[in-house]
């Protein structure tokens, strides 16, 4: 059954290599966000080595995400509790079972569409290191991707093998039935573990050889996969050459814009607080941290209050539950040739999925709107 979505923004937090401050970030990311008075509910899915609720000092016997593996509680909101943050909610992954490292795909599907049920302005989700396919599909479902990271060879390379490996996963969920083109993608995310050269181009003449058709999409997926980029534990802004090649590869060779959003400062004192990240900062010692973070936060919420400035202009409704998103693609599929192109079609159906506001905004700008439908999504003439 498809519930209605209530989370208004899903923000994941990856990276690729261990250690490198991703649950510090989720978690000074979610108290940020609390204090600019948005509901927040932040959500440990590194299973199989979940912390969130040690570095939140929730210890001894609690609700979890077990709970909801195992069947315990018919919902996840029933498994959401309180922090010392009033109205910081977490979705602890204490009491690791062996079974939730590896969710079924019918597992991950229900766990995403309660995730996506939950009532709260923004859900930020701590996922593990490494790029094994469940940290790869949640990272993809989510609106923002953060891609958190230290100014490290190592860390930078994981950083890229995670955002061209999971562009492929995301190639792949949509090409998945396309006979001569699935196969190709998964060869090619496997030969791509072996060799940094392969590029999106490679495949691009691929596609443009087998199904010239499918290309429009192609390119509309890697453009629209835009992950933010933190870099933590820096003592100065300084430029990094690695940073720059990080981000000029992945914009050259798979089409694929990450947006720098800042740094953090490396904060020794941070070691005092492991028991309590959210005090870190309220801290003298926190201070500077705090600062970077706000300005990191300010950064993002531009990009998403740009949606939200043209969805007000026209009135549109900004959050689209399953079945309406669901309802808009077939209205897509059903419009007359003359209307818009197969191709068009494919596109404007899988911007869907990212931009519902802009889909519906653009197909009243094509006269469609006499479908009685879309009254519901619109209020002005
Ligand atoms: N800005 C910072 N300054 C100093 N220490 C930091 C900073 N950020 C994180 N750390 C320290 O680094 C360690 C690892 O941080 P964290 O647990 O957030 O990493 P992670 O990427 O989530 O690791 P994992 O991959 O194991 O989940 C912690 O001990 C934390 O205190
Ligand atoms: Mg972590």
């Amino acid at each position: 059954m498809a519930a209605q979505r209530k989370a208004r923004h899903i923000l994941a937090v990856a990276g690729g290599k261990g250690g490198v401050g991703k649950s510090v970030f989720s978690i000074t990311l979610a108290t940020t966000l609390v204090g600019m008075g948005y509901r927040v509910v932040l959500i440990d899915l590194d299973l199989g080595g979940a912390n969130l609720h040690t570095y939140m000092g929730i210890l001894g016997q609690t609700l979890s995400l077990s709970h909801f593996f195992q069947k315990k509680v018919k919902t996840l909101d029933e498994v959401v509790i309180s922090t010392r943050v009033p109205e910081l909610k977490l979705i602890s992954g204490a009491h690791y079972l062996p079974s939730m490292s590896s969710p079924g795909s019918s597992l991950k599907i229900k766990l995403l569409r309660h995730i996506k049920a939950l009532d709260a302005d923004f859900i930020v989700i701590d996922l593990g290191a490494g790029m094994d396919l469940n940290t790869m599909d949640f990272f993809i479902s989510s609106d923002i991707g953060f891609i958190v990271t230290v100014a490290e060879p190592a860390a930078i390379m994981n950083s890229y093998r995670f955002i061209k490996g999971t562009l492929f996963r995301k190639l792949h969920g949509v090409f998945k039935n396309h006979a001569q083109l699935a196969p190709i993608l998964v060869s090619m995310a496997e030969d791509s573990a072996y060799s940094d050269s392969l590029m999106l181009n490679t495949f691009i003449e691929k596609v443009m050889q087998i199904d010239p058709s499918a290309y429009p999409l192609v390119n509309e997926i890697s453009a629209e996969f835009r992950p933010c980029l933190v870099l933590n534990r820096i003592g100065t802004v300084e430029s990094n050459n690695l940073v720059g090649s990080l981000i000029s590869h992945c914009t050259t060779k798979y089409n694929v814009q990450l947006k720098y959003l800042g740094n953090l400062p490396h904060v020794k004192e941070i070691s005092s607080f492991l028991l309590d990240i959210p005090a870190f900062l309220r801290s003298s010692s926190g201070s500077g941290f705090f600062k970077s973070l706000k300005s990191i936060v300010r950064k993002f919420l531009l990009d998403i209050h740009d949606t939200n400035v043209v969805a007000e202009k026209l009135q549109l409704l900004k959050v689209y539950d399953d079945d309406t998103i669901k309802r808009i693609g077939e209205i897509i599929k059903d419009l007359p040739e003359g209307k818009l192109t197969q191709t068009e079609k494919k596109l404007w159906q899988l911007r869907l999925y990212f931009k519902p506001t802009e889909v519906v905004a653009f197909l009243l700008c094509k006269g469609i709107k006499d479908n009685i439908f879309f009254e519901q999504l619109y209020t002005i003439e």
